[in-house]
């Protein structure tokens, strides 16, 4: 068989070590994943409503994920025809490369961002404009200064993974006004519910936008990771496209179903989002007492930087049953990235951070 050459060169995502693995490979009993941003409760009412529809998994789902789609658009007051669902927002960010992309198209891509932008515009035969981060923020200007006429998308995930820093209502406003039309904006808002007050509301940004595409997900603060399923919020002509491209039934009936229970709840989410932000002050306190610099963050996770290379330090975690993420796939060897997991796993972190500085 002949391959495509260009895929030769292209490095897969590697995502953070699954729980699973490490038990296995290690011979544990215990292991505290804090390395793929997710949260750490089980929802109960989720898990509910998934168990009361396992009764039909012998039939296909809903394609236009229906009960859903008027949720949704009731809550975020925008047209159902609007939203695109997808098998999480990672797939709503290849359906975007797949309906814009020509060969040799630009994608701009920020670093360090999260790496699925790349990989899958390289995948789309894109070339890749990085513009680097200014003190690990979005340069808005820069990313200005760097649009051609052969420019497609630009990439702005709000706020960023690793960094864990977003850009304000007030820089997107003036960005967006320099954009060409013929270029899309795609804002991956994957952990906007943990963002603060000054964040930009996109959404209304879009009644007078139709360049922008806002996607969103139900893995991070709403608690289903597991169930892959996201959405993505742009101009009905571009959902139209974005629809007929997408695989029938991407977003199973369980996900659904799940992220219907999700949006019925507000309770579990305050709870989530008063916790993470509990939690990360106890952490920035802690980190801070052991001499560790971070970023600050508006999200579920804090980015530390170890100020020397971290393979030791994270071998030395996954002895004791902790699973942090290394940066290495950025080429940031020195710093790490923390998700905020459960009170007893932070503190049995801290301790083993203490602990390794103390070696
Ligand atoms: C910035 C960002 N966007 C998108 C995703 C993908 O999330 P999912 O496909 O689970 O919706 C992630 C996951 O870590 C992320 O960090």
């Amino acid at each position: 068989m002949i391959y495509r050459k260009d895929l030769e060169n292209i490095n897969s995502y590697k995502p953070g070590k699954p729980i699973e693995e490490v038990k296995r490979s290690l011979g544990l009993k215990e292991v505290y994943k804090l390395a793929s941003n997710e949260i750490p409760f089980i929802p109960l009412h989720i898990n509910k409503a998934i168990q009361r529809e396992l009764k039909n998994i012998n039939r296909y789902p809903e394609a236009d994920c229906f009960y859903l789609r008027r949720l949704l658009s009731d809550k975020l007051e925008v047209d159902g025809e609007q939203i695109v669902f997808g098998n999480g927002s990672d797939e709503l960010i290849t359906l975007s490369l797949t309906a814009l992309i020509n060969k040799g198209d630009e994608v701009i891509v920020s670093y360090p961002t999260f790496l699925i932008y790349e990989i899958q515009a390289k995948i789309h035969g894109a070339k890749i404009v990085r513009v680097p981060f200014c003190e690990f923020r979005y340069s808005l200007n820069e990313i200005g200064r760097k649009i051609s006429n052969k420019t497609k998308i630009i990439f702005i995930a709000n706020p960023d993974n690793p960094t864990g820093t977003y850009v304000t209502q007030k820089e997107v406003e003036t960005f967006v006004e320099k954009v060409p039309e013929d270029v899309l904006i795609f804002f991956d808002e994957a952990y906007f519910e943990f963002a603060p007050a000054d964040y930009p509301n996109t959404l209304k940004l879009l009644k007078k936008k139709k360049n922008i595409f806002i996607s969103r997900t139900f893995s991070k603060a709403y608690g289903l990771a597991g169930m892959r399923v996201g959405y993505g919020v742009g101009t009905k002509e571009f959902a139209h496209i974005m629809n007929k491209i997408r695989e029938p039934f991407n977003v199973n009936r369980l996900a659904q179903v799940g992220a219907i229970a999700a949006l019925g709840n507000d309770i579990f989410l305050k709870k989530v989002l008063n916790y993470v932000q509990k939690e990360k002050c106890y952490l920035y306190k802690e980190l801070g007492g052991l001499g560790m610099k971070f970023v600050k963050s508006a999200t579920n996770f804090i980015m530390v930087d170890f100020q020397k290379d971290t393979a030791n330090l994270n071998n030395y975690l996954l002895e004791k049953g902790i699973i942090i993420r290394e940066l290495k796939s950025w080429e940031m060897d020195n710093f790490f990235r923390l998700t905020i997991g459960k009170h007893k796993e932070n503190k049995y972190f801290i301790n083993c951070l203490k602990e390794y500085i103390e070696l």
